[in-house]
């Protein structure tokens, strides 16, 4: 491929499922002079020579000005680590990627989430992360003696497939479901009887829009069916998810806060490649046009640091 920035106005969308939110993306960035593609990692292809690595983007000729990141597909080790070497590939070359690929890295890994967070003195439930399944047993026992309750999360899980609550010591746990890595969290109680939290959307910064989503059972995912209204957070709240995205390192991010009983809030979730259609309808602020600035922004930005 040629240099970077052969093509200042085409920018990779690295998507395999577009869907509402890559056809957002696309008719803002066209809005704004710019030429989206839709790439899936899996066309992407490494061709290493002696003089320079060879990087291949789908049927894209040129490095584009920059890459969105809109999804990550799943598979075994081996292909997951591929796709993210692409996406480190293209940084090393020159190319922006936002989010960029460490904060990707970081936050669609649950464990690495909670430790930064909490190194980070950011609230963050109490989290026991470990492959000692005897450990984890321990831990629970005595936590759920003590009338702790938990949630049980797949290490790499998203909108809210996957989690088990474990309320007693009898309970059936489904670890073989876990790939060998137990993630299991205090469960906050936000006092009502269904799940209660809160997403707080970060561009660039700073907050441009809050809901409060109410779930159907427990898990308060709008995949899930929660139900979803627009509330203004107090600046404490703003600062606080503010810094959760800073601990990460993110361009922009969703941020998962639930408020327990007691009125204090606690970071569940950084989510570095959120959705934003069930927040869209509780603002007239657009969403897509605060992240979409502040993508190209960030690509200007590297572009004159080089
Ligand atoms: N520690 C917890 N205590 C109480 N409810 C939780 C906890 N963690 C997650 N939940 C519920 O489950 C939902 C999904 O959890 P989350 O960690 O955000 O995973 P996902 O990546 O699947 O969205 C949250 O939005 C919340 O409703
Ligand atoms: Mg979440």
């Amino acid at each position: 491929m040629q240099n970077p920035r052969d093509n200042q106005r085409d920018i990779a969308i690295i998507t395999d499922d577009p869907g509402w939110h890559g056809r957002q993306l696309t008719e803002e960035l066209r809005q704004k002079g710019f030429q989206p593609h839709y790439v899936r990692l899996q066309d992407c292809h490494f061709d290493i020579g002696q003089t320079r690595p060879y990087l291949r983007l789908a049927n894209l000729k040129h490095y584009p000005h920059g890459v969105f990141v809109r999804g990550v597909p799943g598979g075994n080790l081996e292909t997951v680590v591929y796709y993210l070497d692409i996406l480190h590939a293209l940084e090393a070359v020159g190319v922006p990627v936002v989010n960029n690929v460490r904060a990707i890295e970081k936050s669609v890994d649950k464990g690495m989430t909670s430790f930064l967070l909490s190194q980070q003195e950011i609230p963050t439930p109490n989290t026991i992360f470990s492959s000692d399944l005897h450990y984890v047993r321990a831990k629970l026992r005595e936590g759920l003696s003590a009338g702790k309750k938990y949630v049980l999360k797949p290490l790499f899980g998203s909108q809210g497939k996957g989690l088990q609550r474990i309320d007693s010591i009898d309970q059936w746990v489904n670890y073989e479901a876990l790939h060998g890595v137990m993630y299991v969290q205090e469960f906050i109680d936000s006092g009502h009887d269904v799940g209660v939290d809160f997403r707080v959307f970060v561009v660039g910064g700073q907050v441009i829009a809050s809901m409060r989503r109410t779930g159907v059972d427990w898990i308060s995912n709008v995949a899930r069916g929660a139900q979803v209204e627009a509330i203004q957070v107090d600046r404490d709240i703003e600062l606080l998810a503010v810094n959760a995205v800073s601990a990460l390192n993110m361009e922009y991010a969703g941020v998962d806060l639930i408020q327990d009983a007691r009125g204090k809030f606690w970071v569940t979730e950084v989510n570095s490649v959120p959705a934003w259609k069930g927040l869209q309808q509780t603002t007239s602020t657009s969403i897509v046009s605060a992240i979409v600035d502040n993508f190209l922004a960030h690509c200007d930005a590297l572009s004159v640091r080089k």
